[in-house]
């Protein structure tokens, strides 16, 4: 009889688009935008994660998020609006996909 153990023990941390339930590994180097699309999330991204187009950019509504970059500093995203290209998560979050 063989015994197989589950021994990943990542932390992944759990994020809501627009009220669907993804993962996001924060061991990874992929931002949050790479994470979903990977998971199936519909993620518009017209300039391909460059952080010009804006069609990637989303609205907390819970959760941490790491500093802007200077990227996303040089936009003229709407007050609190984030690019999903340009950041990752910090903790279990929700989230709103403007596009
Ligand atoms: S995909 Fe274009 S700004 Fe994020």
């Amino acid at each position: 009889m063989y015994i197989r153990y589950n021994l990943n023990f990542k932390n992944m941390l759990k994020i809501k688009v627009n009220s669907k339930e993804y993962n996001f590994d924060p061991e990874k180097d992929n931002n949050l935008m790479q994470q979903l699309v990977s998971q199936g999330a519909e993620i518009v991204s017209a300039c391909g994660g460059a952080g010009i187009c804006q069609t990637c950019s989303f609205k907390p509504l819970s959760g941490s998020f790491t500093k802007k970059t200077d990227t996303e500093k040089m936009m003229d995203l709407p007050d609190g609006q984030r690019l999903s290209c340009q950041c990752k998560p910090e903790e279990d979050g929700e989230i709103e996909m403007i596009y």
